[in-house]
């Protein structure tokens, strides 16, 4: 698929960034998981070593499965290095992230990052964020009514993601809900981002306005470079 083959180029083009001995912060998604297993046959070729801090439980379990060293976010304050996919990408690099649920741990590791590399196809390129995607956005479960009530006051239209493979809501690997926020117009993501986080019991936003160094992008026969 032209997609996967977009993703790859991607995925490619990071994993010259990876080096023998460092502390690697690794995202979640489709695009990772390419990434993860280019990283695992570069390991073996290059006979490199490396500590992996994951993103998900999903992540963690597919470099632990991989043979990678894992290490828990717990006891990361700095990352040299961090790689992650995106859902929308801006022409300033401002994203939007959290389709696979795992928005609060992949800022905390962006944050991190003194180098925080994006990996994407260019479907995910829009002129505006929020054309294709809603903003996720990480509540705990006490504070769902306040929040969406507040959400709505803000004027965006939020929805309880559901979970495909169970009955209600997605929990995410910290055991809360995630609202998908539509809104008519964002010209200020930082701003956006702000204001949801003042909302008693909203954890993180899927909005990472300013946490991208670069931004490789897999196009049909190529890879381009977005650089701040
Ligand atoms: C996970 O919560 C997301 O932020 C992913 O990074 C994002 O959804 C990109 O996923 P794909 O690489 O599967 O498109």
């Amino acid at each position: 698929m032209a997609v996967m083959d977009e993703k790859r180029r991607a995925a490619e083009a990071a994993l010259a960034h990876v080096t023998d001995g460092m502390t690697l912060g690794v995202g979640t998604g489709s695009t990772v998981e390419i990434f993860i297993d280019l990283l695992t046959e570069k390991m073996a070729a290059d006979k490199m070593s490396l500590v992996c801090v994951p993103s998900s439980f999903a992540t963690g379990h597919r470099l632990r499965a991989a043979g990678f060293r894992v290490e828990c976010l717990t006891s990361i304050s700095t990352l040299p290095l961090a790689i992650d996919g995106a859902d929308e990408v801006d022409s300033h690099l401002a994203l939007i992230k959290g389709g696979g649920a795992a928005l609060l741990r992949e800022k905390i590791i962006a944050e991190a990052a003194q180098e925080f590399i994006v990996i994407v196809d260019q479907g995910k390129l829009v002129s505006r964020l929020g054309v294709k995607m809603p903003v996720p956005v990480e509540v705990i479960p006490p504070a769902l009514s306040l929040s969406l009530e507040r959400i709505r006051e803000l004027g965006g239209t939020p929805k309880v993601r559901q979970a495909h493979l169970k009955a209600g809501p997605v929990i995410t690997d910290n055991g809360n809900f995630i609202l998908d926020v539509t809104f008519p117009e964002i010209t200020d993501a930082s701003q956006l981002d702000s204001y949801l986080i003042t909302i008693p019991g909203v954890l993180e936003t899927g909005l990472f306005p300013h946490q991208a160094s670069s931004v490789y992008v897999g196009t049909d026969s190529d890879v381009k470079r977005l650089v701040k």
